[in-house]
């Protein structure tokens, strides 16, 4: 079978949808796992918003004419994050996903953005290994927690919406904790009504882009982090990512009903720096 890999345009989203959710569900049914991605709707949206979005890179492999599977880049931060690569179940494991990912890498290397990263679903031993060989390595073990809104109030921490004038505080608060910043995400998420900051003794101390799978949010403390998630009022499945290294909010999460759906892992290769803070990390990264 010779495969080719281009670079994805927009009439790809229907079968890169379809193969995509297939992808996921058949990975899930095999592991006896919830779906990630509930119907073909659920992936094929996502994947024509990054194929149309211009600092998101899309490529796709395809065979005898066909298309067998794809893969995208998040280029709109300091660090490019991978995800989802999805190849047809009907011809997995037969180098088509190493062929994506260097097609990845090999931009990633010409773009230079210091660090590249990924969240791996952590039951899933052939996506694991073939990153692992990439030479990316295991950060972090996340939960992504699902489940009825938390209604508690945090006395002194007050939500907002987030506006143009706060995309600096957030940028910096991002560059405090993790190092590097977000800036494009959080521009988007104002613009889109979706970003949040959370406003302690009169300073943003935390913002989310949105408290989901698919957007991350960072906070100086885990207080302001739980007003954060307080307000939020939903928390569809597969939920928000909570890193197991912070005991405290993870066992904050358990103690109000929240509910594991699977855990995943960050894997990063170049820039990484321990963050110094609170953070729950988005699908990317
Ligand atoms: C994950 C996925 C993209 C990988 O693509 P693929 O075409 O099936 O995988 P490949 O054949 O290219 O590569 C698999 C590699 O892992 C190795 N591998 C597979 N299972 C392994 C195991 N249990 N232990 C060790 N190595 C293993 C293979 O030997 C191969 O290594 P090589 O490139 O050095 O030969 C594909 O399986 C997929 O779409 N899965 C469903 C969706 C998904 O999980 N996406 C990723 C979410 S993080």
């Amino acid at each position: 079978m010779t495969v080719t890999v281009r670079e994805a345009v927009h009439d790809d989203w229907v079968e890169a949808g379809r193969i995509c959710y297939e992808a996921f569900a058949t990975l899930a049914d095999e592991h006896g796992f919830p779906h990630d991605f509930p119907t073909v709707a659920a992936a094929s949206d996502p994947i024509r918003w990054m194929i149309d979005h211009p600092r998101i890179f899309g490529l796709v492999a395809e065979s005898d004419g066909r298309i067998v599977g794809s893969n995208f880049m998040d280029e709109r931060g300091t660090i490019s994050a991978i995800g989802p690569i999805s190849i047809d179940p009907t011809a997995q494991d037969r180098g088509i996903g190493r062929l994506l990912m260097d097609a990845a890498f090999e931009r990633w290397r010409h773009s230079g953005a210091p660090g590249l990263r990924l969240v791996q679903i952590a039951y899933h031993n052939r996506s694991l290994s073939l990153y692992t060989k990439l030479g990316m390595d295991v950060r972090e073990t996340f939960a992504a927690m699902y489940g009825p809104p938390i209604g508690e109030e945090m006395p002194g921490y007050l939500v907002r919406p987030a506006t143009p004038a706060d995309a600096a505080a957030c940028d910096a608060l991002c560059y405090r904790v993790h190092g590097h910043t977000r800036g494009g995400e959080v521009r988007e998420a104002i613009e889109s009504g979706d970003g949040r900051v959370v406003e302690h003794l009169g300073r943003i101390t935390g913002y989310t882009t949105k408290v989901n799978y698919f957007f991350h949010s960072v906070a100086e403390s885990n207080d302001a982090m739980r007003a954060l998630i307080c307000e939020s009022r939903d928390y569809g499945t597969p939920g928000f990512l909570v890193p197991l290294s912070n005991h405290d909010l993870f066992r904050w999460c358990l103690a109000h009903g929240l509910r594991i759906f699977f855990l995943t892992n960050l894997m990063t290769i170049g820039l990484y720096q321990e963050p110094e803070g609170t953070y729950l990390p988005s699908v990317g990264y």
